[in-house]
């Protein structure tokens, strides 16, 4: 079966197993290997990507649904990483060993897609899902309201 898919701006069609998960499709078929795979269950969210700027767990989501849609990685999140959460991840030094990153990047973008000065509560509600094994969830948090233009507390 044929899959369409606009990626980061590009549209693809693929022939492949409309239940493959989309992550392979991503990582293994279209080569953006910024996405990660950490638990393959949907428990860690190293795989968060967007579906018409929804976050989705590209591990546990078949490509079929994507079919149509727009889909957007940790490569298509800006052209030159000037996105303002790139510059504040940055600016802090967020990741450690960064296998989480492109993850909680991604969540926490349409996090502020939708809120762009979110709460204290609406940041960890959004972000609760994603596991950083290093434990930068203090910058993490930091860089989310540096990027939004809300303090810290
Ligand atoms: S790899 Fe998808 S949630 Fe962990
Ligand atoms: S920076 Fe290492 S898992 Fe998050």
């Amino acid at each position: 079966m044929s899959i369409r898919l606009r990626v980061n701006g590009t549209e693809h069609t693929l022939d492949v197993d409309p239940e493959m998960p989309l992550l392979w499709a991503v990582r293994d078929v279209l080569g953006l290997t910024g996405t990660k795979y950490g638990c393959g269950q949907a428990l860690c969210g190293a795989c968060s990507i967007h579906i018409d700027g929804e976050v989705v767990r590209a591990c546990v989501t078949p490509v079929r649904r994507a079919d149509g849609k727009a889909v957007t990685t940790i490569e298509g999140l800006s052209a030159d990483g000037s996105h303002p959460l790139q510059k504040a991840w940055l600016e802090l030094s967020v990741p450690q060993c960064g296998f989480c990153q492109a993850g909680q990047i991604m969540t926490a973008a349409a996090l502020l897609a939708k809120r762009p000065k979110p709460t204290e509560q609406e940041i960890d509600e959004s972000m609760g899902g994603n596991i950083c094994r290093c434990g930068t969830y203090i910058r993490i948090r930091a860089a989310i309201k540096k990027a939004a233009g809300v303090s810290e507390e």
